[in-house]
């Protein structure tokens, strides 16, 4: 595992590459409340074909150390905080969740673990495929070899 950096805010482009980035969403701000939205092909730079969420996370609990094959991710800290740290086999980068009009977009292929949680955070995730056990890969060791030979 290589060393662990701290990633800045970019905005959203459309060619996207390999990189894992935060992008900054629409914000309408009214003193009703404010609003920010995401959208397929427009901030978010696939299909959305799942929706999943995490909540009652234990503060300072970590979970989902794992690469898809497959599956592009965009990530929303919808309520309080949380780190993803996103891994390459090479270099691993920790990008902090802290506001509801940020997301964390992250290509397929790269490991990935998220941790800090704050208590009652609330972490939405937008997938690009469909739920498959398939397309996980669980062991870090497998992981590495499959970057080394080109698989993942
Ligand atoms: P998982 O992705 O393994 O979370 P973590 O890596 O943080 O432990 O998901 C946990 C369980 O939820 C797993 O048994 C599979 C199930 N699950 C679904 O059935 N559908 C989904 O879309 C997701 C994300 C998980």
């Amino acid at each position: 595992m290589g060393g662990e950096s701290r990633a800045p805010a970019g905005k959203y482009r459309l060619s996207m590459g390999k990189e894992a980035q935060i992008i900054e969403l629409p914000k309408i701000l009214d003193e009703r409340g404010n609003l920010s939205f995401a959208q397929n092909f427009s901030q978010i730079p696939f299909e959305i074909k799942r929706t999943y969420w995490l909540y009652d996370v234990p503060g300072g609990e970590s979970r989902g150390g794992h690469a898809y094959r497959d599956n592009e991710e965009f990530v929303i800290a919808l309520s309080g905080s949380f780190d993803v740290i996103v891994d390459d086999g090479v270099q691993k980068r920790r990008f902090s969740l802290n506001r509801s009009y940020y997301g964390l977009y992250i290509p397929r292929g790269l490991w990935r673990e998220m941790d800090n949680f704050s208590t009652n955070s609330l972490a939405l995730e937008f997938g690009s495929t469909p739920y498959s056990v398939d397309d996980y890969v669980r062991d870090y060791d497998e992981f590495l070899k499959l970057k080394a030979d080109g698989k993942i």
